[in-house]
């Protein structure tokens, strides 16, 4: 089915738009006090990622507010380890937490990839926003990266250095590289089964792939998600956010992803010289930019849509997620502006021939 608006999916097939297609990580989430309300509701975050159709009401409330131009899945990375048995739960405030824990060579050897009926909530989801939105916008389903889940099954929760994985990097790489494996194997089906569920585009959250040195994140990090990709039916476009990896972002645009995501830390213009012409790229405005004013919020949109430049395959979002504290004024402000510089700076688009071969399409910005 064609959607009525595809500019995300022709902007990740690097094909002209009139705009700049724009969505937001964690767009969904605690600085709307309609999520607020409906958390509440829910009774916690599980039940509400749990109800198919509370799920999906929490998918759709940023798009009731904001212009975006894709629906993400209200979910979390942690569905894979839950079901795994490992027991999720997140107390009020505070950030995820795992009963079991899989540091040891007997927990890494007993464990395998989840039975997917025990994430027919999420199938179930993927399928009701589908239908709910009716053909209007693409829908992102996701997963977290094999490391970025290791990290978590490990440590148990959120940790500002994962400190345990990384020395298990060191002491016994071979019972990592079983875990990151029996990971790669989970994420594939669970992605597979999002997109038999009606997914559009699915991505894979590697937050703290970034916390690994390059030989360890190509072994760890990098080499999983590729296996994952290549699972992937190749009609689908895929979308990679490794956190703090610009140093390996080379061999990320080599991954076979469509798209890469990138941090703040990032110059968006020299990464689109670079390799805008293989993949599309995806980012980065530092989300601490939207806790000031929408003036300012606006300014700092249209420099990054000047510096990403009129060539096809370009995606705004932010470098990593909305943080709570957001006022959904300054939201507002970044995805208007976005829209606006990008259509002033006169994108070609499809009714104007193509007069540039493929790859002089990305030219570097004025
Ligand atoms: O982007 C979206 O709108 C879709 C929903 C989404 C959530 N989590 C909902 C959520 C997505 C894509 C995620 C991914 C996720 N979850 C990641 C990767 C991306 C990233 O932010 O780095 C990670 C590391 C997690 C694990 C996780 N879940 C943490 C560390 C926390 C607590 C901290 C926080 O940001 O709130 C969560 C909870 C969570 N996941 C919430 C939401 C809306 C808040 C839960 C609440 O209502 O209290």
């Amino acid at each position: 089915m064609t959607l009525a608006n595809d500019t995300l999916l022709r902007a990740l097939r690097r094909e002209p738009t009139p705009y700049v297609p724009v969505w937001l990580m964690r767009q969904a989430g605690r600085y709307l006090p309609e999520y607020a309300a409906l958390r509440e509701r829910a009774g916690s975050f599980m039940a509400l990622a749990t109800t198919p159709s509370l799920a999906t009401e929490a998918t759709l409330q940023p798009l009731a507010r904001f212009p975006l131009d894709a629906a993400i899945l209200f979910s979390d990375i942690l569905t894979i380890p839950d079901a795994m048995g490992l027991g999720l739960s997140f107390a009020e405030g505070e950030g995820p937490r795992l009963a079991h824990t899989v540091a040891d060579e007997r927990a890494i050897a007993a464990l395998a990839a989840p039975d997917p009926a025990r994430l027919r909530y999420v199938f179930d989801a993927v399928s009701q926003i589908k239908r709910a939105l009716a053909g209007r916008l693409p829908l992102i389903g996701f997963a977290g990266s094999p490391f970025t889940l290791a990290c978590y099954m490990i440590e148990g929760r959120s940790s500002p250095d994962f400190a345990t994985v990384r020395k298990l990097a060191f002491a016994r790489p071979d019972l990592l590289e079983r875990l990151v494996a029996v990971n790669a194997q989970a994420v594939a089906d669970y992605l597979r089964e999002q997109i038999n569920a009606g997914a559009d585009v699915v991505m894979l959250f590697d937050t703290w792939g970034g916390l690994l040195s390059p030989p360890a994140y190509r072994r760890f990090s990098l080499d999983p998600m590729r296996a994952i990709l290549a699972r992937i039916p190749p009609h689908v476009p895929t979308i990679v956010f490794s956190k703090g990896a610009a140093s390996a972002l080379a061999a990320i645009v080599e991954s076979g992803a469509s798209c890469v995501g990138l941090d703040w830390t990032v110059d968006l213009a020299d990464a689109r010289v670079r390799h805008g012409a293989r993949v599309a790229l995806q980012g980065n405005l530092d989300p601490l930019a939207l806790l000031t004013d929408p003036a300012t919020v606006q300014h700092a949109a249209a420099a990054l849509v000047q510096a990403a430049g009129p060539a096809p395959g370009y995606i705004f979002n932010l470098g990593h997620g909305i943080v709570p504290a957001t006022p959904p004024e300054n939201v507002a402000a970044v995805v208007a502006a976005v829209h606006a510089a990008s259509r002033a700076m006169s994108l070609p688009h499809d009714d104007r021939p193509a007069t540039l071969p493929r790859s002089s399409g990305n030219r570097a910005p004025p």
